[in-house]
C-alpha cells in the first residue's frame, strides 16, 4: 500500500459546547450525520465527542488535499462510524467519495482521542 495523504486536527471542546448552546440542533445537523448525532448524544458529554468527528473530518479533509484532491468536501461528506468494540473509522460520501475515489484511495486509518478541554484526530489514506 501506498500512502496517499495525512492530516491531523484539534478542536476545543468549550468552542464546540458554546456552538452547541448558541445553535443547538441546528449545528448538530449541519456537522454530523444522524448516526454520529444519536451516539453524541447518548453520552454524558456530547460536545466531547463532537469535538473528535469535527477533528475526525476536518483530518480526512487535509489528508485528501495532501493526496492532490481539489473538491469542496462538506461536512456530511465524512462520517466517523464505529465497530461493536469502539474502534473508529471513516465512511466517505458524496463529494469526498468521489475525491478518495480519484486518488484511488483503498483504505483509510482514523484515531481519536479526547480529553476535558481538546478532541484530537489522525487520518491516513492509502491506495
Ligand atoms: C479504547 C481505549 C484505548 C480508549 O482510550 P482512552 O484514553 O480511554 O480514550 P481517548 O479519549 O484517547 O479516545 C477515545 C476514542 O477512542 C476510540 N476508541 C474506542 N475504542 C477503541 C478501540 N478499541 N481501539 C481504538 N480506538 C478506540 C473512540 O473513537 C473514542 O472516541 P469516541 O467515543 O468519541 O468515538 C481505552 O479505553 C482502552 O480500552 N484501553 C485499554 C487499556 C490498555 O490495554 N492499554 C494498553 C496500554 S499499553
Amino acid at each position: 500500500m501506498t500512502l496517499v495523504g495525512v492530516g491531523l486536527d484539534l478542536v476545543d471542546v468549550a468552542r464546540v459546547e458554546q456552538l452547541l448552546d448558541r445553535y443547538g440542533d441546528r449545528a448538530l445537523r449541519r456537522l454530523l450525520t444522524p448516526r454520529e448525532q444519536d451516539y453524541c448524544l447518548s453520552l454524558a458529554v456530547p460536545a466531547r465527542h463532537v469535538a473528535a468527528r469535527i477533528a475526525a473530518k476536518e483530518a480526512a479533509y487535509k489528508a485528501l488535499v495532501q493526496g492532490g484532491a481539489r473538491r469542496v468536501v462538506w461536512w456530511l461528506d465524512t462520517e466517523v462510524v464505529r465497530d461493536p468494540g469502539g474502534l473508529p473509522s471513516l465512511s466517505f460520501h458524496d463529494r469526498a467519495r468521489q475525491s478518495a475515489d480519484e486518488l484511488k484511495v483503498s483504505r483509510s486509518l482514523l484515531s481519536l482521542t479526547h480529553s476535558d478541554a481538546a478532541a484530537g484526530a489522525v487520518v491516513l489514506l492509502f491506495r
